[in-house]
Order: C-alpha cells, then sequence, then structure tokens
C-alpha cells in the first residue's frame, strides 16, 4: 500500500518524506492556490519543486476541459519531471484524454471519481490511478468507503492494473479502512498517517521501560 500526501505545501511534503514512509503527493487546483501559488509559471515551478523532495509520484492537475487542450497541458506537465503523473478530471475529455496518455506511456491519474462506473471507465481507458473522493461522499451521507470496496471488487473481477487511489482521506481510520478494503493508495494530511502512531499503550509501557531502566543507574 502507498502512502501519498494530499498538499502543495513544501514544508509537509518535506516532513512526510523526512518520515521514511512516503510514496508520493497530489496535488490539485485548490491545494496549489491554498499555498498562494498562482500564474502557469509559478505552478510549474512548484510542481519540480515538489519532485525535487520526494522520491515517488507526484500528480499534476490540468485546467483544461476540451481533449486537445487536455494534452496540450498534460505533455506541458509530463515533460516537466519524470515523476510527474498527468491529473485528469472524470470528464469526457478526461477519459479520452487518459486513453490518449496510456498509449503513449504517460502515467495519469484520474480524479473527481464518485461512482463505480466513472471508476470502470478510467481502468477501461488505461488509467495509472484512479481517485475515487471518500471524504467528499461522506460529507453528503454517502458511504465513501463502499465506493473504495465497489472498485476493489469490479478491478478484481476482470483484473484491470489501474490502482485505486483513495482520495480526500480525512483521518486515520479512513487510511485503516482502506488498507482493509485494499485500496492501492491513499492520500490525505501528514496527520492522517501521523495518527497511525498512536497508542496509549505504546506511551504507558515506554514510560515504564525507561522509569525500570534508570532504577538500575
Ligand atoms: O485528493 C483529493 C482531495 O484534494 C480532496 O480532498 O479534503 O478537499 O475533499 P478534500
Amino acid at each position: 500500500m502507498k502512502f501519498f500526501v494530499d498538499t502543495a505545501n513544501l514544508d509537509q511534503i518535506r516532513d512526510a518524506q523526512n518520515l521514511g514512509v512516503l510514496d508520493g503527493v497530489t496535488t490539485n487546483p485548490s491545494l496549489m492556490a491554498k499555498e498562494g501559488i498562482t500564474g502557469r509559471e509559478n505552478i510549474l515551478k512548484h510542481y519540480v519543486a515538489i519532485c525535487n523532495i520526494v522520491d515517488g509520484d507526484v500528480s499534476a492537475e490540468v485546467i483544461a476541459t476540451d481533449f486537445d487542450g487536455m494534452v496540450k497541458e498534460g505533455e506541458e506537465l509530463a515533460s516537466l519531471h519524470e515523476q510527474i503523473i498527468v491529473k485528469l478530471p472524470m470528464i469526457k475529455a478526461g477519459v479520452k484524454a487518459a486513453k490518449y496518455f496510456s498509449d503513449k506511456g504517460i502515467k495519469t491519474n484520474v480524479t473527481l471519481v464518485f461512482s463505480a462506473g466513472q471508476a470502470l471507465l478510467a481502468a477501461k481507458a488505461g488509467a495509472t490511478y484512479v481517485s475515487p473522493f471518500i471524504g467528499r461522499l461522506d460529507d453528503i451521507s454517502t458511504d465513501g468507503l463502499n465506493l473504495i470496496a465497489e472498485i476493489r471488487l469490479i478491478y478484481d473481477n476482470y483484473g484491470f492494473e489501474t490502482q485505486i487511489l483513495a482520495a480526500s482521506v480525512r483521518h486515520t481510520m479512513h487510511v485503516i479502512d482502506c488498507a482493509k478494503l485494499g485500496a492501492d493508495v491513499i492520500t490525505g494530511p501528514l496527520s492522517s498517517i501521523e495518527g497511525l502512531l498512536n497508542h496509549p499503550l505504546t506511551d504507558i509501557g515506554l514510560a515504564k521501560f525507561l522509569a525500570d531502566y534508570n532504577k538500575g543507574n
């Protein structure tokens, strides 16, 4: 299972990389704007800065919503760095662009996926990753984790190699539940990964070990 962080904040990306368990980064236009990164040139430079921090895949999203525009932007993004994954929205042109890039050996991440049918289309188009947004489904009283289970079943039925990238992960239980359901990747805030560390018995046990050691020293 891969762990990605879902942020464009370079400090958080460095912290995640330093933890030693990071496999990649996902970004989107909202996350870029949150960091105050605006303008095409600055955004492209920021993607390269992220790639220079992490070892794994870095998703960079196209803004165009038409096929030709997606191809132009996606090719520019892919040429920035070998770690770039072209992120495409789940619309008709996005599916067509995923097939185009897949045929050219360029990796893609089809995003804004909210149904099993959309995930099936992404896999048929040869997407490298599919990003179902589980937190946003939970936000509207729909079971986001059930979507992960449905996609896992469908992909396993046919041996699709598209990796299920559970996105819009909000907290640590999402990470654990996605692991149980067989998601290939999760992406969320670093806190959702660091939360895996926590157990009070670990803290109590360590305090006792140290106290007992110090009795004899
Ligand atoms: O990876 C998708 C993500 O950026 C959306 O997350 O928390 O805004 O729903 P969120």
